[in-house]
Formats: structure tokens, sequence, C-alpha cells
């Protein structure tokens, strides 16, 4: 049985044809809300909504998140999950001026909706590239930030998630929205796309062409990747508990990884003869900062939603591997 508020709440989710928005959305439905998708397709895809447009309790709303009448949609007690965003290395470094634009106009717009509507709950996904080089013990929510002094490239993804992050806090403050920040760390799972620059699905597309594992740099700087589906979880967890507003919240798996032994790892499970080729990192990072390690510290999380990633990396990797087969296969068939 699902709580009463489940019937007057509606589910907004921006960015929601994505790779995390979809499962997002899937997750909802499963526990009987209302959900909206709102996206402009700009790197998601209808194909992730499939599962979703069979719901009688689903709408999809092709569009640009900034040019929504968030005043006339929202109700005092909906939820908004606000994902949309210019994402990925490659096209965050390639239009640096549209990505700071695209991901922090539309925050505003929504929360100032919220304040004319009086309600709502508000959850921004930022992102763990606002800890800079951190430390391989790992980040927690109150360390300091770090942001490279090159204000180009992929810095302007990071300052942008972190003006977002301060608008959406300072909403929360002035205005008493119930609000919160979470900071996604690497995400892994079905549905991520290979073409923004993400290095597992890429990897796993060499592996089977059979052309080189590119790894840039010596491959020895770690990340730590969590499975989407316990991302969600989290993400269920925060947005339906009334003392996680006001507040900051790491999201991601602690345990990590080098990227060679990922690049390693993928071409045993895919049993390719792929060689693995170390290259320097690509012109439009040349001379900007790559992180050596990132990992996240989950107490906060832990202790207070009793959340933790339960997926294994390798588990994930292996399922992905699979979607890939299989895409490959209709592709060969039809
Ligand atoms: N995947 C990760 O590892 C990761 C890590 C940290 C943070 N995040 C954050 O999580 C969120 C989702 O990322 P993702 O990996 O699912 O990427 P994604 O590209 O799959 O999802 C982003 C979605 O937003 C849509 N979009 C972009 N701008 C829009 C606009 N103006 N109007 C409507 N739709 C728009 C895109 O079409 C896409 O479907 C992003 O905010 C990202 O910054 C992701």
């Amino acid at each position: 049985m699902s709580p009463a508020w489940v019937d007057t709440t509606t589910v907004f989710v921006t960015g929601g044809a994505g790779f995390i928005g979809s499962h997002l959305v899937d997750l909802f439905l499963q526990k009987h809300f209302k959900v909206v998708a709102i996206d402009d397709l700009s790197t998601g895809s209808l194909d992730n909504l499939e599962t979703a447009n069979a719901s009688p309790n689903f709408q999809f709303i092709q569009d640009d998140v900034s040019r929504i009448d968030w005043p006339g949609m929202l109700g005092p007690s909906d939820i908004v999950l606000h994902l949309a965003a210019s994402v990925g290395v490659k096209k965050v470094c390639e239009s640096p001026l549209a990505t700071a634009h695209n991901n922090h106009v539309p925050v505003e717009l929504i929360l100032n909706a919220m304040v004319k509507k009086g309600g709502g709950r508000f959850l921004y996904a930022s992102t763990s590239e606002v800890y800079g080089d951190s430390p391989e013990l790992g980040s927690s929510e109150q360390d300091f930030l770090q942001v490279h002094t090159h204000l180009g490239g992929r810095s302007a993804y990071t300052v942008s998630k972190l003006y977002g992050e301060l608008i959406t806090q300072a909403y929360g403050d002035a205005y008493g929205i119930p609000v919160t920040v979470m900071r996604f760390f690497n995400t892994i799972g079905t549905r991520q796309r290979s073409e923004y620059g993400m290095v597992v699905p890429i990897f796993i597309q060499q592996a089977l062409a059979g052309e080189p594992i590119t790894v840039f740099g010596d491959g020895k700087q770690t990340r730590s990747f969590c499975d989407v589906f316990d991302l969600v979880e989290a993400v269920f967890g925060l947005s339906t508990a009334c003392h996680t507003s006001g507040k900051i919240y790491n999201i991601g798996n602690p345990d990590p990884i080098s990227i060679l032994e990922l690049a390693q790892f993928v071409k045993a499970e895919t049993g390719s003869s792929s060689p693995i080729h170390l290259l320097p990192f690509p012109a439009e990072r040349a001379g900007k900062t790559d992180i050596r390690a990132r990992k996240p510290d989950i107490s906060r999380i832990r202790s207070e939603l009793d959340w933790q990633p339960n997926t294994h990396w390798q588990q994930t990797v292996r399922t992905i591997i699979h979607e890939h087969m299989m895409v490959h296969d209709q592709c060969v068939y039809h």
C-alpha cells in the first residue's frame, strides 16, 4: 500500500530521458507516483522511456526545461528532481558557454515557480567534480571545494553545478522551500551513452569492436563507480524523507579502482583481443587538470538513511557489456 500523499504528489524529472533520469522515472512509477519527465533529448533518448511509456501514470514533455511554464504546471506538494544538464567531458569542453548557461538558468526558474506556488520539494543533481582533486581517503560534504584556475573547458561544468548548489540552498534558506543537494559520484549502468566521453561505455564499445582500448594518462587515476540502481534508491530515500531538506549528500560507491584496472577487466570480460593503449590527454583537455582520485565519504547518507551501495562495479560492468552485446546482435540481424 502506498501512503496517501502519493496520490497528490507528481514527481517531475528534468532530464528524464537521460541515463540516470530514466531510471528514476521507472523507480517512481514502480512506487505508484505520477511522473512527468521533461527532456529536450539533447543527450537523452526516447528509447530510455520504453518501460515508462507503458504506464498510465507517466507523461513525457519534449522541451527545454527553461521554456516550461513551471508556475502553471507545479502543484504545492510536487517533487522536482532536477537532473537536466549539459554533461560529459567532451561536450562540456567543446561548449563551455552553453554548458554554463544550461546548468544554471533552469534552477532559478524552477525554484522561483515553487516560491510562487508556495510549496513543493526540490532536489538538485550536483556532482563530485566540485571536490576537485580530492584525497584518496574520500571526500566529505564538509570539505573545502576546489575549482581550477582556468575557468574554461571542464571547469564550466564544475562551476555551473556549484552555482546550482548555491542557488538551491539560497532559495531554501530565503523562502523555506525544502531543498536537497545531491552530489553524484561516477555512476554506471544500462542506458549510459559513450558519445559524450563516459569511460565505461567507451571501453566496452572499443573492446567489442576489436579497437584499441584508449586509456588517457598513466591509467593509475582512480574512480569509484556506483550502480545506477543503487543510486536511484538513494535519491528516492532523500526525496521522500523529511529530515533531508537543507542538506548536501554524497551519493556514490566508496570502492575505488584504477582506470587501467577497468580497461583490463572490460578486455577480459568481453574476450576481446583489443590492445590497451595509454595515450596523452586529448587536445581539448591538455593543460587542464585530470582528477587523480575520486572516492565518496558516504557516512552522512549511510547514517541518516541507512543507505549504501550493494552492487560491485564488476557486476554492473558485466550487465552493461550484456546490454551492448544485445544491441550489437540487433544491428547484425535486422
Ligand atoms: N552519470 C554520472 O556519473 C553523473 C555524475 C555526477 C553528476 N551527474 C549529474 O546527473 C545528472 C544526469 O546525468 P546523466 O549521466 O544521466 O546524463 P544524461 O545526459 O543522460 O542526462 C541529462 C539529460 O538532460 C537532458 N537535458 C539537458 N539539457 C536540457 C534542457 N535544457 N532541457 C531539457 N532537457 C535537458 C538531456 O537530453 C539528457 O537526457 C546531470 O545533472 C549530471 O550533471 C551525473
